[in-house]
């Protein structure tokens, strides 16, 4: 067939110009006439639901892993979506490899994750709309203990970031659990509740998203405290663009984000934003890219505050958080911030008991 394309940017009979493009900011090179990633390690997400499935095949597209395992109690769940990413790979271009693995009630099937540098922990229930995410705290306590308990077991090098609700609560429970140095054991909130301030921000002002700056710090919750004052839009402070009882509504939507999405689906939450913010982390420990972004991290005398795991931003890479960043706040921000951390806490102390 001549086409006019280059035998080397064919692969399994497509050509792949869009996966060319898309990977171009990765490290490539020439293996015999194909030219590929470099990619390596094993990243791996335990529960195969919305938010895991949708984190496993953002991982595996980035295509910069060798394996992406995804695990899950439901016998087979895995493995079927594994082989369904698998077969996406000719027509989207990526090489990496999606092992799909059941476990077992006592750790049957863990070996899997062995070796894993990251592990993503999505097991748990969704809320319902209705539901406030601390009504998740019993059920979703012990699915977390257990998951991480055999985290420790199976991978005990690996840097864990949980999702699984409540949050911050489940953070610091995983942080017992496995005994990780607490550097090595963070959470995804801060990503997602800062993205979907910038979009209701760009939606009001009619702007492209890249040229809005938010940022959201404290809980996942209600307590969460987005900081206007570190809000921007093309360099201008978005006090400037917008009066101050808008900026207090798209704050007050922000903080009700999750909320708004599951009285719409009904059943289960959000995943495509979230799955985007924990592999967009998971990234940046497996490129020890030190990029800073808002997580769920442990706090040890910045801002004043310690010994709790609290949204702030933080430099991530291969160690997990190599620190945290503090960002200038006004006083009401910093108010908020320290009243967030005293609400989360006292549940993150009553959490080692569930
Ligand atoms: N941090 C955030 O920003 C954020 C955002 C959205 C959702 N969440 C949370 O993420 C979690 C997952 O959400 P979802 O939409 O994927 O729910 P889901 O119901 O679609 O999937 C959860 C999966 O976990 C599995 N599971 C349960 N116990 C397990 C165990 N012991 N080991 C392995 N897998 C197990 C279930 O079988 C199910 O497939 C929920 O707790 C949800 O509240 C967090």
């Amino acid at each position: 067939m001549s086409t006019g394309v280059p035998n080397r940017f064919r692969r399994c009979g497509l050509w792949y110009p869009q996966a060319l493009q898309w990977n171009a900011r990765q490290p490539h090179k020439w293996i015999g006439r194909t030219f590929q990633v470099a990619r390596s390690g094993k990243v791996a997400v335990i529960g195969a639901g919305f938010y895991g499935s949708t984190t496993a095949q953002r991982l595996a597209e980035y295509d910069i892993f060798e394996t992406v395992v995804l695990t899950d109690i439901i016998e087979g769940k895995p493995e079927g979506l594994a082989l369904d990413m698998n077969q996406s790979r000719p027509i989207e271009g990526f090489e990496t490899k999606v092992v799909g693995q059941t476990t077992g009630p006592n750790g049957e099937g863990y070996e899997a994750i062995a070796g894993s540098e990251i592990v993503i922990i999505t097991a748990g229930l969704p809320r319902k709309p209705g539901m406030s995410r601390m009504d998740l705290i019993e059920t979703n306590a012990k699915i977390v203990r257990q998951v991480s308990e055999n985290v420790a077991r199976h991978a005990p090098d690996a840097v864990v970031i949980v999702v699984s609700n409540p949050l911050d609560e489940m953070t610091a429970l995983a942080q017992i659990a496995t005994q990780f140095p607490k550097n090595r054991v963070m959470g995804q909130a801060g990503m997602l509740d800062t993205a979907r301030f910038t979009h209701f921000v760009a939606e009001e002002l009619g702007v492209p998203v890249a040229s809005v700056k938010t940022l959201t710090l404290g809980s996942h919750g209600d307590t969460m405290v987005p900081v206007p004052s570190a809000c921007t839009v093309d360099g201008k402070p978005l006090s400037e663009l917008l009066p101050a009882e808008k900026i207090e509504e798209l704050v007050t939507r922000t903080r009700n984000g999750g909320a708004e999405v599951v009285a719409l689906l009904k059943t289960g939450s959000a995943y495509y934003a979230p799955s985007a913010a924990a592999a967009r982390m998971a990234r940046a420990v497996h490129e020890d890219s030190g990029a800073v972004m808002p997580v769920c991290a442990w706090v040890e005398g910045e801002y004043g505050i310690s010994g709790v795991y609290l949204g702030v931003t933080a430099e991530l890479g291969k160690e997990g958080v190599k620190r945290v960043v503090e960002t200038q706040l006004t006083d009401s921000e910093l108010a908020a911030l320290k009243e967030a951390a005293e609400a989360v806490r006292a549940k993150q102390a009553d959490v080692q008991h569930l």
